[in-house]
C-alpha cells in the first residue's frame, strides 16, 4: 500500500472495509431468492460504491481527473449494456464480465509488483507477496482468455463445437508447466529474474501473464458450446479467486473478501449446474455433449407420429380442464412470451382452474431464467413450482402446456442410458392428460437430440413462435369466457 493520504486514523478504513463486507454478504443472501434478488443486486452495489469510495479517499492510486474518466467510462458502457442486452444473451456477458474482472486482478498485481520493485528494490519483495502476484496474474489471465473464448462460443463469433487434437492434455501440461516454473522463478529470484525486465526485453510477470493466457485459451477451446454456461460459472469463481490473491498482493481486505465471495458462489452455482444436468465437472472440462454426435434420424422417432394442433382446439381442452401446468423453457424468453403466458394464466385462474408452473432448474441459458421472466411478468412465485415439486402432480393433471422448452421435457434422460442427458432429471409431463408442446419446428434444444415426448399418443403440437401462439390462446379464451 503506498502514497497514503493519511488524514482519517486507519480504523476507518478497515471499518468501511468491513461494513463493504457486511453488506456484500447480505445482498449474496438476498440474491439466492427471486423475490429478494433485486434488493440483494442493491445493497452490493451499495457495498461496493463504500469500498470504492473509502479506497479513493484513503489512496493516492490516480489522479482524480483519471480515475473519474475511468469511471465515467465504466459507467456509461455498464449502462449500456444493461439496457441493450437480452437477457438470452446474458450468460456470454456475464462470460465478459468475469473475464474483465480476471484480466484487470492480473494487470493490477503486475503494476503493484513492478511498482514495489522499482521504489524499494527486490528487497520490497517478499516470497508471500510474489507468490500471490504470480498465482493472481495466472488465473487472472486464463480467466480473461477463457471468458472471451466462452463468450465468443456463446455468442457464435467461435466455433462452438469441440476443438479436439492429438497430444491436447501434453501441451496445456508443458504451458502449465512454463508458467509455475516462472512463477517459481519470480518468488526464489525477484531480483534476477522477478519485476526485473528479463534480459532487458519484457518484465519477468508478463512472461507468465502470457503463457497462463495461452493456457486460457487452450483449456475453453476443447469444450462444445453447449457447456459454456458451466464454463462460465467456474470462470466466474476463477476471477473471484483472481481478485482475492491480488488482494493480498495490495493488502486490500475488500478485495480479499469480495474475490473470496465470488470465487465460493461461482463455484457453488458450477455444482448446482451440474448437479441440475446429472454432470460432472470432469465430464464438462474434458469431454462431453459438445463431441457426441447423436447419429439417430429425427425421422426415425417422428415419421407419422406427430399430432399437430391449433389454439382453438387447445383453447377447447383447456375449456374443460382443473388443472393446467405451464411448463417454460428457452424458446419463452427468445419470443420474449413471459407477459402473454402470464395472461394466459390469470385467465384460467379467473375461471377456476388450478394452473401452476413447471420450472426446471436449467431451463433457459442459466439458473433462475424462466423465474425472472415470469416474476417480470408478475407471475407471483407461489405459482412456481420446481422440478421436484411438480412432477408428482402431472398425473393429476389435465393439460401441461410446454412452451418453448425441449430439453428439460426430454424423456431420454430417463430411458436412453447413451443419450447426452442420460440421468439428467427431466420434467415428467407424460405424465399428465394432454401435452401441448409450443414450439416453431421439431428442432432439437441445446443438447442438439431428438424428443421422443413430441411423438408421445398424447402429445400435440403447437407449431409457431411461443409469443404468437400463447396471444392467440388468450384471445381464444377471452372470447369464449
Ligand atoms: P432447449 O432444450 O434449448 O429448447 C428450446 C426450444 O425452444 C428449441 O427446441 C426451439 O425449438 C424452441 N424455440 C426457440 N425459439 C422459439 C420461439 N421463438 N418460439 C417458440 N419456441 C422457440 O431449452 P430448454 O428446454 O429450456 O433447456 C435448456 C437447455 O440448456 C438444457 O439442455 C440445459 O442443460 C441447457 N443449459 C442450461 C443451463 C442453465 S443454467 N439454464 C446451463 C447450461 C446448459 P424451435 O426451433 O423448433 O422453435
Amino acid at each position: 500500500m503506498t502514497g497514503v493520504i493519511g488524514f482519517l486514523p486507519e480504523s476507518v478504513l478497515a471499518f468501511a472495509y468491513l461494513i463493504a463486507g457486511i453488506l456484500f454478504i447480505q445482498g449474496l443472501r438476498d440474491m439466492t431468492h427471486p423475490r429478494t434478488a433485486i434488493r440483494g443486486n442493491k445493497i452490493s452495489s451499495l457495498g461496493m460504491a463504500v469500498a470504492v469510495g473509502v479506497t479513493m479517499l484513503w489512496f493516492e492510486i490516480l489522479s482524480p481527473l483519471v480515475l473519474l474518466a475511468a469511471l465515467v467510462v465504466g459507467t456509461g458502457v455498464g449502462t449500456w449494456l444493461a439496457i441493450t442486452v437480452e437477457t438470452t444473451e446474458m450468460p456470454q456477458l456475464v462470460g465478459l464480465f468475469n473475464g474483465f474482472g480476471g484480466g484487470a486482478s492480473a494487470l493490477v498485481a503486475g503494476a503493484e509488483l513492478i511498482d514495489l520493485f522499482n521504489q524499494e528494490g527486490a528487497g520490497a519483495l517478499g516470497a508471500d507477496l510474489t507468490a500471490a502476484a504470480a498465482v493472481a496474474g495466472i488465473i487472472g489471465a486464463i480467466t480473461f482468455w477463457g471468458s472471451l473464448v466462452a463468450a465468443g462460443k456463446l455468442h457464435g463469433v467461435v466455433n462452438d463445437s469441440a476443438v479436439r487434437y492429438t497430444g491436447e492434455q501434453v501441451v496445456k501440461a508443458i504451458v502449465l508447466l512454463t508458467a509455475l516454473a516462472g512463477s517459481a522463478f519470480l518468488v526464489v529470484q525477484p531480483d534476477l529474474f522477478g519485476a526485473a525486465p528479463l534480459a532487458g526485453w519484457i518484465p519477468a510477470y508478463w512472461f507468465i501473464v502470457a503463457a497462463a493466457s495461452v493456457l486460457g485459451v487452450l483449456l475453453v477451446i476443447p469444450i462444445g458450446g453447449a457447456d459454456m454456461p458451466v464454463v462460465v460459472a467456474l470462470l466466474n469463481s476463477y476471477s473471484g479467486l483472481a481478485a482475492a490473491t491480488t488482494g493480498f498482493v495490495l493488502n486490500n481486505t475488500a478485495l480479499i473478501i469480495a474475490g473470496t465471495l465470488v470465487g465460493a458462489s461461482g463455484l457453488i452455482l458450477t455444482v448446482i449446474m451440474c448437479n441440475s444436468m446429472n454432470r460432472s465437472l470432469t465430464n464438462v472440462l474434458f469431454g462431453g455433449w459438445g463431441e457426441e454426435a447423436e447419429s439417430e434420424e429425427m425421422e426415425d422417432i417422428y415419421e407419422g407420429q406427430i399430432m399437430s394442433t391449433s389454439p382453438e382446439e387447445v383453447e377447447m381442452l383447456l375449456d374443460t380442464a382443473q388443472r393446467v401446468v405451464i411448463v417454460p423453457g428457452y424458446g419463452m424468453a427468445v419470443a420474449q412470451a413471459q407477459h402473454a403466458v402470464a395472461e394466459l394464466a390469470d385467465l384460467l385462474d379467473e375461471n377456476d382452474v388450478d394452473v401452476e408452473f413447471g420450472i426446471h432448474p436449467v431451463a433457459g441459458r442459466m439458473p433462475g431464467h424462466m423465474n425472472v421472466l415470469l416474476a417480470e411478468a408478475d407471475v407471483s412465485y407461489e405459482r412456481m413450482r420446481e422440478l421436484e415439486e411438480v412432477n408428482p402432480t402431472f398425473s393429476q393433471t389435465d393439460v401441461v402446456i410446454v412452451t418453448g422448452a425441449n430439453d428439460v421435457v426430454n424423456p431420454k434422460a430417463n430411458t436412453d442410458d447413451s443419450s447426452p442427458i442420460a440421468g439428467m432429471p427431466v420434467l415428467n409431463v407424460s405424465d399428465a392428460r394432454t401435452v401441448i408442446v409450443n414450439k416453431r419446428s421439431l428442432s432439437p434444444g441445446f443438447s442438439g437430440i431428438p424428443n421422443p415426448l413430441f411423438a408421445e399418443d398424447n402429445t400435440n403440437m403447437l407449431f409457431g413462435d411461443a409469443k404468437d401462439s400463447m396471444q392467440e390462446l388468450v384471445n381464444q379464451y377471452e372470447e369464449n369466457h
